[in-house]
């Protein structure tokens, strides 16, 4: 199988070629990505000299450089998306752009190509907050941030080519992943790099929001089963089930590295912050996924490799990473308080 896999060098895109090249010795990836501030081609290196992978540097909203990429392929898998809820309060512009008009792009150069297989990654943040129970894939889309509001114009736009169409696509909606690779901008890779850095954790609110986070190993091989096994049409939720408020993930962080409390401080709060997102998984478990890591065991890894990897973050944070995160958090910090002990 050749398949595109779009927004590959990214931090889940990156993971999902190295889980394909492994898994399938039969694939041939051909990997695209626009090289945003997100993309780094460091996280494909390993792969440069495989004779099964190949890169091609473009933007997904580029009609004619999709379609020469996508020709002599018989799937596709994306994850090119602008990717951050914080920047898309800063500047939504370039999320309805990829997220949506690129989705767009894809969706016509797939079928203009007669692709076999399509899978769009989304997110769970498409239902927006969940204060009780857990969101199954009929569940009403309520997105409250621009980034979320356009994925779920992307995945709309991604399943209207399968009833308008019959074009071949299923649609997955992601918990939040952890694990190697991911840019420091995310909660968990800021914390722990701030951590082993001996600055402070900016904690927003009072750090009760809760979140699922998965392994993106079991993230990826969500993505795979769908992408071979799933319905045509169907969506698809890919989440764990262990619930962690920000305070509880923070505290662990530090305790991990055996660095101390005083580190956490409250921040004014995300405008528009979804205190709790919860999927029920039971159509993905039906076709065989569960997940391999529980959330100790996600943390740890994760934490050991930005532990090993210094290398790979500190290069991204002492370039143009300052500027959004002096705008993002200075001046917050600034009117900071400290976690009350106990
Ligand atoms: P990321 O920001 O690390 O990577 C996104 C990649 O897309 C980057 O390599 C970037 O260069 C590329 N890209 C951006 N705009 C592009 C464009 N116009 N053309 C081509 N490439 C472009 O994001 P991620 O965390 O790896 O997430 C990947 C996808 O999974 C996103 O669509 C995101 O919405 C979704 N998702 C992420 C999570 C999570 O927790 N990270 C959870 C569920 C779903
Ligand atoms: P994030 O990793 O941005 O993912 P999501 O898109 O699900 O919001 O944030 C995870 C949680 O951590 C979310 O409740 C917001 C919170 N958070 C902080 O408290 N401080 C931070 O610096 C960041 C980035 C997130």
């Amino acid at each position: 199988m050749r398949i595109l896999v779009t927004g590959a060098a990214g931090f889940i895109g990156s993971n999902y070629v190295r889980y394909v090249l492994s898994e399938h010795p039969n694939a041939y990836v051909v990997a695209l990505d626009k090289l945003t501030y997100a993309g780094n081609l460091a996280n494909l290196a390993e792969f440069a000299k495989d004779p099964r992978f190949e890169f091609v540097r473009a933007d997904i909203c580029d009609t004619e450089a999709v379609g020469d990429a996508i020709a002599g392929c018989d799937a596709l898998v994306n994850f090119a998306g602008e990717s951050h809820v914080d920047r898309s309060v800063i500047d939504p512009a370039a999320f309805v752009r990829t997220n949506v008009e690129g989705i767009r792009v894809l969706m016509e150069a797939a079928r203009a190509h007669g692709l076999q297989r399509v899978v769009h990654v989304s997110t769970d943040e498409v239902y927006g907050h969940v204060p009780v129970g857990s969101a199954d894939e009929d569940a009403r889309l309520a997105p409250r941030n621009p980034y979320s509001a356009s994925k779920a114009g992307g995945e709309l736009l991604a399943l209207a080519y399968f009833t308008s169409f019959d074009l071949p696509v299923m649609v997955t909606r992601g918990a939040n992943t952890i694990g190697p690779f991911q840019y420091p901008e995310k909660a968990i890779p800021v914390f722990v790099t701030n951590a082993i850095e001996d600055k402070p954790l900016p904690i927003y609110g009072e750090g009760k929001a809760v979140r699922n986070y998965m392994y993106v190993c079991d993230h990826c091989a969500g993505i795979d089963l769908v992408l071979h096994k799933g319905n045509p049409g169907e969506v698809y939720n890919v989440g764990v089930e262990f619930e962690v408020n920000t305070l509880t993930l923070a505290t662990s962080i530090l305790d991990l590295l055996d660095k101390p409390r005083s580190l956490m401080r409250l921040i004014e709060d995300r405008p528009g912050h979804d205190y709790r997102y919860s999927l029920n998984s039971a159509r993905l478990e039906a076709l065989g996924w569960q997940p391999q890591y529980t959330f100790p065991e996600a943390l740890a890894e994760t934490v050991n490799w930005y532990v090993e990897n210094e290398d790979w973050w500190r290069a991204i944070k002492s370039g143009g990473y300052g500027e959004y995160y002096e705008r993002n958090y200075a001046e917050r910090l600034a009117r900071s308080r400290p976690v009350a002990a106990g």
